[in-house]
């Protein structure tokens, strides 16, 4: 079962503190304290996410499938096209924006992302909206190419081919997604240790 993200922060609330008020005064103590606090915090970054992602079951946003459902059949039809698991994961929480970054969506995934997946999936989560803009933009007055900025860009076929196979298709309530439960473990493989971090390996995968 998935916790809602206000449990999930407040299991790793409580215990000893630091006592300085600036970070100015840290010392050595004070990190070895901090440090034994960010490790459960650390450990539990998939189950904030998976609680996240699951917060989007709320909304249907006029589609025929949940904002939800859109995000875990766009992985259910990736997973059984034979991709790996970091696009599978990456294809799981590609619109977990929606809520909070409603204007910006892809920009919230691939901040989530970045740390965990190659640079290729990064960049197509990212653009995404840009190349599934090819379905519908044009019903907005917009230019439907507008992909083609990104023709000569080495990841500009993978995003095609993501929004093509797995992300447009995603709002088909007749389809038969893999069940959520089965995404959360390699979720939090994926997520288990960053493959780089501004403070190396002292807080990341302990
Ligand atoms: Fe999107
Ligand atoms: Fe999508």
């Amino acid at each position: 079962m998935i916790e809602t993200e206000a449990s999930s922060l407040a299991r790793v609330d409580g215990g000893e503190k630091i006592k300085c008020t600036h970070l100015k005064d840290l010392t050595q103590a004070d990190i070895d304290i901090i440090t034994k606090h960010l490790k459960p915090y650390v450990d539990t970054l998939a189950d904030r996410v998976l609680a996240h992602l699951k917060s989007l079951e709320a909304d249907e946003g006029g589609f025929p499938v949940t904002r939800l459902e859109h995000n875990v059949q766009c992985a259910s039809r990736a997973l059984r096209d034979g991709k790996d698991e970091e696009y599978v994961v990456a294809a799981l929480i590609h619109d977990i924006g929606d809520r909070l970054c409603t204007y910006n969506h892809p920009e919230m995934a691939a901040a989530i992302l970045q740390p965990f997946v190659r640079p290729e999936l990064h960049w197509m989560v990212l653009n995404h909206e840009v190349f599934q803009g090819f379905y519908f933009f044009h019903l907005f007055g917009k230019d439907k190419e507008m992909r083609q900025k990104f023709k000569d860009h080495p990841c500009y076929d993978l995003t095609v081919e993501f929004c093509a196979k797995y992300d447009a298709p995603a709002f088909d309530p007749n389809y038969k997604s893999v069940p959520f439960e089965e995404f959360i473990p390699m979720v939090r493989r994926v997520f288990a240790k960053p493959r780089d971090y501004i403070y190396g390996d002292r807080f990341a995968g302990m």
